[in-house]
C-alpha cells in the first residue's frame, strides 16, 4: 500500500488525514512522528523537516512543500530524481489577498498613526489622498503576487509589479529583471514584498534598495525575515526615509522579546500568519498531483531547483 507522511502542523494534519482517508482509502496517511513503515513512504508533505528525515526514505517519489516557499527545504539534500512541488491552493491565495488587501488600506489611511496617537489621547486628522494618487508596488508577481494586484485594483490604487521574467498584467506597470528594480522602487508608496527566498533576494530590502523608495514610503514585507535588513529599516524609519513598516516575516522566528521591532512606534508585526495552507483546499490539490504523479502527468507547482523557488 502506498504510504504518505506528513510533517507540519499537527492539528491541521488530522483534517489532512480525514480528507485523505474519505477519498484515498487506498492511501495510508501517516503524521509525523508517526512514520508506518519509512520503506513504504512514497509522498511526503512537510514544513521544516528534520534534516535526516528524507534520507530514511529509500522510495521517496515527490516531496510537497506544506507551504507556498520551499526555502524551509534543504534543496542540496533531497534526490535529485525527487520533484519538489511547493503549495499552490486556494487557501493560501485568499489568506494571502485579506492580508495584503488589510495592510495596504491600513498604510493607506494612516492607521499607523492613528494607533500612535490614540495612545496619546491626541485627535488629528490626517489628509486624505485619493486612491488613484497612492502607488502600490509588489515584488514578485507570481501566484501570490498577483492574486494580491487583482484584488487591489478595485480600490483605484495606481499599481506597478517587479519579477524576473516580463508580465502582461492589464492596469499593472509591470517591471522585470534586476536593472529595472530601481526604476520600479522609485514609484511605490507603499511596496509589499512578495518574493521567494533564494540566493538572489536574499536581503534584497536593503540599505540601498530601501533608499531608491520615494521619501515616506511604507513597507510590508509578507515575503521571509531574510528579505528585509533589519538595521536598514531601523535606520529607514528613524531618518523618515520610510513611514512606517507591516511585517509578518522576520528572522528569527519567533521575534526575541528584546528585539526593537516590537515596541518600535511605526512598525506593526504579526505572527507569520498572512496566509496558511488551509487542509480543506490543499489535500484535495496535493491528491490529484497524487493521481497525475501516477498517471505519469506534469505536476502543479513544482519547483525549478535551479532558479530555488
Ligand atoms: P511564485 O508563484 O513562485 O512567484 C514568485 C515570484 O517572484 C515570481 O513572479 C518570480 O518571477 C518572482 N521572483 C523570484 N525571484 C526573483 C528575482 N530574483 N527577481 C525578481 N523577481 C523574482 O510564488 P508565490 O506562490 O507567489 O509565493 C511567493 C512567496 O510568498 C513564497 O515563496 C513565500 O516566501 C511567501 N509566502 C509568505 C506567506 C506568509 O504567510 N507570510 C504565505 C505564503 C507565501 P517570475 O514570475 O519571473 O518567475
Ligand atoms: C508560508 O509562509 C508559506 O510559504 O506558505
Amino acid at each position: 500500500m502506498v504510504s504518505v507522511l506528513y510533517k507540519a502542523d499537527p492539528d491541521r494534519g488530522r483534517t489532512w488525514s480525514s480528507i485523505f482517508s474519505a477519498r484515498a482509502p487506498d492511501i495510508e496517511f501517516h503524521i509525523w512522528p508517526e512514520t508506518g513503515d519509512l520503506a513504504r513512504v512514497e509522498y511526503l508533505i512537510a514544513w521544516e523537516p528534520p534534516p535526516d528525515l528524507v534520507a530514511s526514505l529509500p522510495n521517496l517519489k515527490v516531496l510537497f512543500s506544506s507551504g507556498a516557499g520551499v526555502d524551509h527545504l534543504d534543496l542540496s539534500a533531497i534526490p535529485a530524481d525527487v520533484p519538489i512541488v511547493r503549495m499552490v491552493e486556494p487557501g493560501i491565495v485568499d489568506g494571502m489577498i485579506e492580508y495584503a488587501t488589510l495592510s495596504v488600506l491600513a498604510l493607506h489611511r494612516n492607521l499607523v498613526d492613528y494607533i500612535g496617537q490614540q495612545a496619546a489621547a491626541r485627535w488629528l486628522p490626517i489628509k486624505v489622498v485619493p486612491a488613484a494618487a497612492r502607488r502600490v508596488g509588489v515584488m514578485g508577481l507570481g501566484v501570490l503576487g498577483q492574486a494580491v494586484m487583482n484584488r487591489l485594483g478595485p480600490f483605484g490604487f495606481s499599481l506597478s509589479g517587479w519579477s524576473r521574467s516580463p508580465k502582461h498584467i492589464p492596469g499593472v506597470a509591470c517591471h522585470a529583471g534586476a536593472e529595472t528594480l530601481d526604476a520600479f522602487l522609485g514609484q511605490c508608496d507603499i511596496l509589499i514584498c512578495l518574493l521567494p527566498l533564494t540566493d538572489d533576494t536574499r536581503n534584497i530590502l536593503n540599505q540601498r534598495s530601501l533608499a531608491r523608495l520615494p521619501r515616506g514610503a511604507a513597507l510590508i514585507n509578507v515575503g521571509r525575515g531574510a528579505h528585509l535588513e533589519q538595521q536598514a529599516l531601523l535606520d529607514a524609519l528613524d531618518s523618515g526615509q520610510l513611514s512606517a513598516a507591516i511585517l509578518d516575516v522576520c528572522v528569527p522566528e519567533p521575534l526575541p522579546a528584546a528585539h526593537p521591532f516590537w515596541h518600535h512606534p511605526r512598525i506593526l508585526m504579526t505572527p507569520h500568519i498572512a496566509s496558511m495552507t488551509q487542509p480543506e483546499t490543499a489535500a484535495l490539490i496535493v491528491l490529484d498531483n497524487i493521481v497525475r504523479h501516477r498517471n505519469g502527468q506534469a505536476l502543479l507547482g513544482a519547483i525549478d531547483r535551479h532558479r530555488g523557488y
